[in-house]
């Protein structure tokens, strides 16, 4: 029995994640929230110290200093780059947590427990056993421990299928006879489903399905939270299931995709993601001081920031690069597609690293209008989502995601190192056009380039 003042702080706590996620609605309040939620975190973790008579202590805190330390030095090494796979692997780890306590729980079911409670249990340990597996399948393609692109084993759907009428009969056999074995084969088949949704998953979906993989885990806490009587693991669970589900549904629409599309797309061989080669069609490419003078005489300049953009590490410098500018009178601003770079708020949070106003950062859908009456757009290490085949050609993989418009601007600029394609594997007619000129190299060169030379007209 959970004594009332600790159900009082579980309390105080699901309402601190409800708060924390409002303060994470905004760039201005993210840190806030980001510290509520971590403060409601730990008091929830604390608070059965103080009321259970807990049987293995030494071991409980070695294994809580264990995680703290890994997940303290995994956040601090990592790349931004490598954000989504981090994000991943906390989120397997979850889903897998999840799970054993469930089939821990199996132990402790006798005839007293309802069959709803055991069904939940089962639940807990298919779902996070799927999100672990899948999880660490993600982690993997993302970190290039294995191919990227998707891979569909013979037979995969007749074996998912088989793997879905296992748990079915499984978990009857467990409401028959709560039994861990049983439990352990159920979590053995989830493991096995969890492999099979990833891997036909290609390189530019892999976040996408972290996030659905991440509302499976906050619904298998939360139905933990409900077989344990736990009501801060069911209000976080549902918190990380609800926001999961909606950040998947808000990505695969900013890519024009269904998420059916992404997860079973390779099945119907339809899916070219991760595909393609550098074209050796002829463009127009200029050194940084014929960049720098487009740029130092535009009034109107909108920089277009992409992927490559992160892999070069260039934030501050193009921060730079834009000061020099507005000091020069000229109008800049910062063109955010949803789902540039590799994950949700990628380019913000990378912009914001290199003290970038707010105000300067202008969401796709409100600059848009604005492409046709700008001198110059400077795309750093963006490709497709400047792509205007997302417009005119049915069929290419990116077909039907909006698109920054600046194929309607007066001048292009990319900053990007080869003729390479973006994450869609598709090329992009942009960079032929004539009004379009290339200068090739690292972001981060090119930049401070174009700066010193803008700084000398
Ligand atoms: P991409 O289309 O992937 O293009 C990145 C560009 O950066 C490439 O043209 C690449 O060309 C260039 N680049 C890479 N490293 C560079 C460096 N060091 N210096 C200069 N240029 C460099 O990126 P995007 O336009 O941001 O589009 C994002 C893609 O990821 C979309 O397809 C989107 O659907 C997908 N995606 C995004 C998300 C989220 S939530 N953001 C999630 C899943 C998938 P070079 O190799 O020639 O340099």
């Amino acid at each position: 029995m959970i004594p009332t003042w600790a159900q009082l702080v579980y309390l105080g706590c699901a309402v601190g994640f409800i708060l924390a996620l409002k303060g994470l609605s905004g760039p201005r309040t993210a840190r806030v929230g980001n510290l509520v939620g971590a403060g409601a975190a730990v008091v929830a973790v604390a608070t059965p110290f103080f009321y259970l008579d807990l049987d293995h202590l030494p071991l409980i805190l070695a294994a809580i200093a264990v995680g703290s330390l890994v997940g303290v030095l995994g956040a601090q090494r990592v790349q931004m780059t490598q954000m989504p796979q981090l994000v991943a692997l906390f989120n397997g780890v979850g889903g897998g947590a999840a799970a054993l306590v469930a089939l821990l729980e199996l132990e402790h079911m006798g005839s007293f427990t309802t069959d709803f409670d055991v069904v939940a249990t089962a639940f807990t340990i298919v779902v996070g056993s799927v999100s672990f597996a899948g999880s660490v399948v993600t982690f993997a393609k993302l970190q290039e421990l294995m191919t990227s692109r998707p891979v569909v084993p013979p037979g995969l759907p007749v074996a998912f299928v088989a793997g879905l009428l296992a748990t079915v009969v499984l978990t009857v056999l467990v409401v028959r006879e709560p039994a861990v074995s049983t439990g352990v084969v159920l979590a053995a088949v989830g493991l096995v489903l969890g492999v099979l949704l990833v891997l036909p998953v290609g390189g530019a979906d892999v976040p996408i399905v972290i996030s659905l993989l991440n509302a499976f885990t906050g619904l298998t806490v939360a139905a933990g939270g409900y077989v344990l009587g736990n009501v801060v693991l069911l209000v976080a669970g549902t918190l990380v299931g609800a926001s999961g589900t909606f950040l998947t549904l808000l990505m695969a629409r900013a890519m024009g995709r269904s998420v059916a599309n992404i997860l079973f797309g390779a099945l119907r061989g339809g899916s070219t993601l991760g595909a393609g080669e550098a074209s050796d069609r002829p463009v127009r490419s200029a050194g940084p001081e014929d960049v720098a003078i487009l740029l130092g005489y535009a009034e109107r300049v909108i920089i277009v920031p992409g992927y490559g953009l992160a892999v070069a590490q260039a934030q501050h410098t193009l921060r730079e690069l834009v000061d020099v500018l507005l000091a020069r009178g000229a109008r800049v601003d910062y063109a955010i597609h949803p789902v540039a770079g590799r994950m949700p708020g990628h380019m913000n949070v990378l912009l914001a690293e290199a003290q970038v106003p707010y105000d300067q950062l202008v969401e796709m859908d409100d600059i848009n209008g604005e492409f046709k009456q700008t001198d110059v757009v400077l795309v750093v290490g963006a490709n497709d989502v400047v792509n205007p085949a997302a417009k005119t050609t049915p069929g290419a993989p990116i077909y039907g995601m909006p698109i920054l418009d600046v194929d309607e601007a007066r001048q292009v600029v990319f900053l990007k190192r080869s003729m390479r394609p973006g994450f869609a594997g598709i090329e992009n007619e942009l960079l032929f056009d004539p009004r379009t000129t290339l200068l090739f190299g690292d972001a981060k060169d090119s930049l401070a380039k174009v700066l010193s030379a803008v700084k000398s007209l």
